[in-house]
């Protein structure tokens, strides 16, 4: 008897348990599945906080259409470009070359530039100049850029709504809005915003589990040092995770300027050449370098900083040396300071699986 009762009690839970999870399955909208960005530790060590809008949180769905999006030349005229050509996995997410062609054979004006921890841009201003504000509106240019994609919203979400499998993808990731260039800028943000650089032999050692060479920890004290390097003050240091400090400075290329940066977008001529200070990290992948990709070499971006500072009226007044041409370093300290940089590389995030299509 004791085990007939046993078994009635179970077949209540049971059912019960089903009716219930029954009824809540039903309640559940069905809907695209939250995604949270993977935060590396050594960026919650910092506390620093992603930026993501609050009318584009991160889902699988929104992720896979970015990723789909961004490796995909239907978004260019005549089918020939992605995202990708520009902003290639094995790069860092961008190109080899120093200025960028586009699809009518026309040559960009600046280098491009790589694609990584965008989540963490502060101030959210994006490009070389900064004009455009956040990641959603920044991936609706290419397309109309005529140096670049040279294409039409109109005509891409036109391509899209009538394309096998995009229909079934938007509708996945979104519900049933209508396709638009809103979704589609949505997605490959959303995609972006994980491309998450963090496993550098630097970032390893900071958090304890590899050591520089001797050769790399008197790199990082050049680059700390005020009477040597004195790079630390733009481009951060090792309480920085991101090797930037997402600010605009005349790092003192030019005595003039062929482009202004910063400068034709504000329309202060106090502004007038600068430009975004890139991050440090992945540049083993990322030559040419500067905005320009006037310097094929780490080598030659050293002496840049050492010996080739050029004078202006809106040069940084961090550019402290630029009176005596740079910071002088001797040989050694050139060579010191260029395997710290190469230790700030990742090579895990050119071979992420998830990164590539
Ligand atoms: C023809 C080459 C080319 C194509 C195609 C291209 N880009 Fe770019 N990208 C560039 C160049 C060059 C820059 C820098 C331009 C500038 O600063 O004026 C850039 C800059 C960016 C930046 C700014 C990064 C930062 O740190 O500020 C992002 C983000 C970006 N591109 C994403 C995309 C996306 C998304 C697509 C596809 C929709 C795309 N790009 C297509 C060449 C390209
Ligand atoms: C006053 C701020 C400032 C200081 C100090 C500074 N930099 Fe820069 N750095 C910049 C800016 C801004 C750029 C981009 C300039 C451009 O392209 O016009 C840049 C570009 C670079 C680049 C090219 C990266 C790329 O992706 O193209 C490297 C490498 C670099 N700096 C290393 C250094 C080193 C090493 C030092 C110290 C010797 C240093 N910087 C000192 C602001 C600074």
């Amino acid at each position: 008897m004791k085990t007939f009762y046993k078994l009635l009690l179970l077949g209540y839970i049971i059912l019960g348990c089903s009716n219930d999870s029954s009824e809540e399955y039903v309640d559940i909208p069905a809907g695209p599945t939250p995604s949270p960005l993977n935060i590396p530790q050594i960026f919650e060590n910092q506390l620093i906080d992603p930026i993501i809008p609050a009318d584009n949180p991160q889902t699988e769905e929104g992720i896979a259409l970015g990723k789909k999006l961004f490796f995909d030349p239907i978004l260019s005229l005549d089918f020939s470009q992605a995202c990708a050509s520009c902003h290639m996995p094995q790069n860092s997410f961008t190109d080899s070359n120093t200025f960028s062609t586009g699809v009518n054979g026309d040559l960009g004006i600046r280098n491009s530039m790589p694609l990584f921890n965008l989540a963490w841009n502060f101030d959210e201003h994006f490009f070389w100049d900064g004009r455009s504000f956040g990641l959603e509106h920044q991936a609706s240019l290419p397309v109309e850029d005529p140096t670049e994609m040279a294409n039409t919203w109109e005509t891409v979400v036109d391509r899209l709504i009538n394309h096998p499998e995009y229909p079934e993808l938007f509708q996945a990731a979104f519900g049933n809005a209508p396709i638009s260039r809103n979704l589609a800028t949505k997605a490959l943000a959303q995609f972006e915003r994980t491309l998450i650089s963090a496993n550098s032999k630097f970032d390893n050692y900071f958090l304890g589990t590899a050591s520089l060479t001797p050769q790399e920890q008197n790199g990082l004290a050049v680059f700390m040092d005020e009477d040597r390097g004195d790079c630390f003050h733009c481009h951060g240091n090792p309480n920085n995770p991101l090797w930037t400090d997402n600010a605009f400075h005349n790092n003192a290329l030019d005595s003039t300027f062929s482009d202004n940066g910063l400068g034709d977008i504000t329309g202060d001529p106090a502004d007038n050449g600068k430009f975004k200070t890139p991050s440090l990290r992945n540049l083993a992948y990322t030559a040419p370098y500067m905005h320009d990709g006037r310097f094929a070499t780490l080598d030659e971006v050293i002496n840049h900083y050492s010996e080739g500072l050029q004078n202006s009226p809106t040069v940084d007044p961090l550019m402290k040396t630029v009176n005596q041409g740079g910071v002088q370093l001797t040989e050694q300290d050139k060579a010191d300071l260029k395997a710290f940089l190469l230790s700030l590389s990742d090579p895990t995030f050119l071979n992420n699986p998830d990164f590539i299509p």
